[in-house]
Formats: structure tokens, C-alpha cells, sequence
């Protein structure tokens, strides 16, 4: 095969800060274990606004189709609050996932020893949390069509969403929440809200469907969605994969970041049908957003957008070995006692950079040799 290739969308705020660890570990990769990749850069986001009008040009979505992964690192900031709707920079992002199909979005949400203290939860209700959420990301309420805002005869103005899916997208996300349970504990629990929307019944219906025809030997549950959110912060160990849609498997995955101690730990993997050489479309991006408040102040925690990489190694990449050793690697910093100021209390010592946390994994690295 080809060197594989990869696309780096910094994007916005401390995006590029976290970024720029994540190529240090790619440059480490190329020279201790001979896996090189060819690496190019672009704009999302705000930069992209910025310098060309639009949160992503054609010319960036296009080589987003033909790299191998893309690896994104995040959008958005209050200089761009008052952007026309079809201009944010979220917007650059949600093109991505729609135009690339990346219909299936695994959130893991995995509770480090080291920080089993740091939760706001009890210690004993996230020691060994390792839960993987799958978000439905390319329809639903995000896409669903009319939307907009309209005058009303009655001079009142109306706000419109939709919320609409069909059998194939339901299928298609099920059966991939059905393929990580079989390399998990093999329980899916699917949420949905059933009792109020259609959309909910048929949900329901087709993850039914199969289950029952294609992954009889997964157990499977179902929750209301709101009921699952009570149930993550109660018991959060009693599940295993959760596969849910995109509005849910949006606030559903920031509640289950939390049990872990904090956002900046949390990285997921976004995939798509197979390509010609059959590795799955993909992107990679840290769970958190670009957090305006610190960015430029060497403060970020790049573990998230880290473990990111690790899992474009698992998923696009098919090397759960090195995976693993990059997961060992972060792991073993944190039991070391490194933190970023995300991971500190006020009353905690002094947290270190952005860029130690990245040195004291490039070293946890070379001690894996
Ligand atoms: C996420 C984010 C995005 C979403 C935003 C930035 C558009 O919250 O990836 O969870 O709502 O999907
Ligand atoms: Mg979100």
C-alpha cells in the first residue's frame, strides 16, 4: 500500500496548540517505528473564514475525500457569533461529516485510574467506566429539511427543525454499534424518545430489526433517551456500546465526557462506507471544542486530540498494537501524576503545558521500546 495519507484541519482557538503535539507523536511514529505518513495542512473554521469567506472551501472538502483520515482539531470562537448561519464555522465541520458520509460517531468515554478521583461523580461509580457511545452524525435534526426561520401571517415569526430518518440510516449506524459490541462486553443499548416521536418508534423498530436478524448473540436494550441520561450519571458501568442519534448522541456524549474527569481526555472517531483501497472515510477529532477562554496560553490538554490519532490508528490505520501503545503511553503519564490545568483543582500544585504533557508522552513513548 501507499504511504497513507492524512489531512490536518487545525481550525480554530486551541486547536492548533493541541495539533501541534499530535504531529510531534506523527514525526515520532515516521522515525522510532517506521510508519510514515504524508502529511498536508488546511483551513476550517474561523481561519478558513477568515482568509477565504467560507468555512471550508471546495478545494479543502475535495482533498478531505482523498486522504486516508482526516484529523480535525477544532472550530469556533466569539469573533464568529454574529456570522451569517450558513457561514459559521461549525458549519466547516458539519460539510465534512455530511459530504464525507461519516455516518457513524464513536465517543468512548473511558475513566484513567489515575483519574477515577478527578470526577465529579464518586469514585466507585467511574472507576473502570469504559462505555463507547455511537452518535448517528449525518441526518436527524442536524440536517432534516425545511428548516429555517419564517414570517407568520399573524406578524410572529417561526423557528423550524426536522427531525426525520429512514430505515438504511438507522441500519447502517446500528450495525456498526452491533460490530464494536462484539469486540466489547457485547451489549448494545439503543435510546431513542419512542413514547413521544415517530422518528423514535421507527428507530426502535429497525434496531430491532437487526438485531434480530443479523446480531441475534449481541444483548440489546432500549432506553428512553432521557431516562439513559438520568441512568449515565446513576450507573454509568451498566453499559457498554450506546448508539443513539445525532441531537441525542450530542448531549448524551458530553454527559458521559464528564464522568471521566474531564473533555479535554475525550477523542472520537468519525466513519464512513469503505473506499476503494478499504480503509473507511474517517475523521478523528478531540470531544472538546476550541475553548476561546485559553487558548495561546500553553493551558490546553492535548490528550483528547492524542488519543484521537490512537484511534485513527485502531480504526483507518488497522494497527491496534501501536494503538495500544499510545494509549499505554498517555496512560502511564497520568499515573505518573502529569496534569494540565483541566485535570488540577484549585487547592492541586502547579499544572504544566500544553507542550510538557506532549514531551512526557514522546518520552512514555521511547520507554515503551
Ligand atoms: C460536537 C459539537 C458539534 C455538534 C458542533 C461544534 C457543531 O458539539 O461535535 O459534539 O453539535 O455536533
Ligand atoms: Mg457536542
Amino acid at each position: 500500500m501507499n504511504t497513507p495519507s492524512l489531512l490536518i484541519l487545525a481550525g480554530d482557538g486551541i486547536g492548533p496548540e493541541v495539533m501541534d503535539e499530535v504531529k510531534r507523536i506523527i514525526t515520532w511514529y515516521g522515525k522510532k517505528r517506521d510508519m510514515e505518513f504524508d502529511v498536508t495542512e488546511d483551513l476550517v473554521g474561523g481561519v478558513a473564514y477568515d482568509k477565504h469567506g467560507t468555512p471550508l472551501t471546495d478545494e479543502t472538502m475535495a482533498k478531505a475525500q482523498e486522504v486516508d483520515a482526516v484529523l480535525l482539531g477544532a472550530v469556533g470562537g466569539p469573533a464568529y457569533d454574529d456570522l451569517d448561519f450558513s457561514v459559521k464555522p461549525e458549519r466547516g465541520l458539519l460539510r465534512l461529516r455530511k459530504e464525507m458520509d461519516l455516518f457513524s460517531n464513536l465517543r468512548p468515554a473511558k475513566c484513567f485510574d489515575a483519574l477515577a478521583d478527578f470526577s465529579s461523580l464518586k469514585k466507585e461509580v467511574v472507576a473502570g467506566l469504559d462505555i463507547m457511545i455511537v452518535r448517528e452524525l449525518t441526518s436527524g435534526v442536524y440536517f432534516g429539511e425545511p428548516r429555517g426561520i419564517f414570517d407568520l401571517p399573524n406578524g410572529e415569526r417561526e423557528g423550524i427543525n426536522t427531525q426525520r430518518y429512514t430505515t438504511s440510516e438507522i441500519r447502517r449506524v446500528a450495525r456498526s454499534a452491533f460490530e464494536l459490541a462484539r469486540k466489547r462486553s457485547n451489549k448494545v443499548c439503543s435510546m431513542e424518545k419512542a413514547n413521544v416521536m415517530e422518528s423514535g418508534v421507527l428507530w426502535r423498530e429497525e434496531v430491532t430489526w437487526v438485531h434480530e436478524n443479523e446480531y441475534p448473540d449481541v444483548e440489546l436494550s432500549h432506553m428512553y433517551a432521557d431516562a439513559g441520561a438520568m441512568q449515565l450519571v446513576r450507573w454509568p458501568k451498566q453499559f457498554d456500546v450506546i448508539v443513539t442519534d445525532n441531537l441525542f448522541g450530542d448531549l448524551l456524549s458530553d454527559t458521559a465526557a464528564m464522568l471521566t474527569g474531564s473533555l479535554g481526555m475525550l477523542p472520537s472517531a468519525s466513519l464512513g462506507v469503505p473506499m476503494e483501497n478499504g480503509r473507511p472515510k474517517a475523521m478523528y477529532e478531540p470531544v472538546h471544542g476550541s475553548a476561546p477562554d485559553i487558548t495561546g496560553q500553553g493551558k490546553a490538554n492535548p490528550i483528547a486530540c492524542i488519543l484521537s490519532f490512537a484511534m485513527a490508528l485502531r480504526y483507518s490505520f488497522n494497527d491496534g498494537a501501536e494503538a495500544d501503545r499510545l494509549e499505554a503511553a498517555v496512560e502511564k503519564v497520568l499515573a505518573d501524576g502529569a496534569r494540565t490545568a483541566d485535570l488540577l483543582g484549585p487547592e492541586d500544585g502547579t499544572p504544566i503545558s500544553t507542550t510538557e504533557m506532549g514531551d512526557a508522552i514522546l518520552a512514555a513513548l521511547d520507554a515503551s521500546l
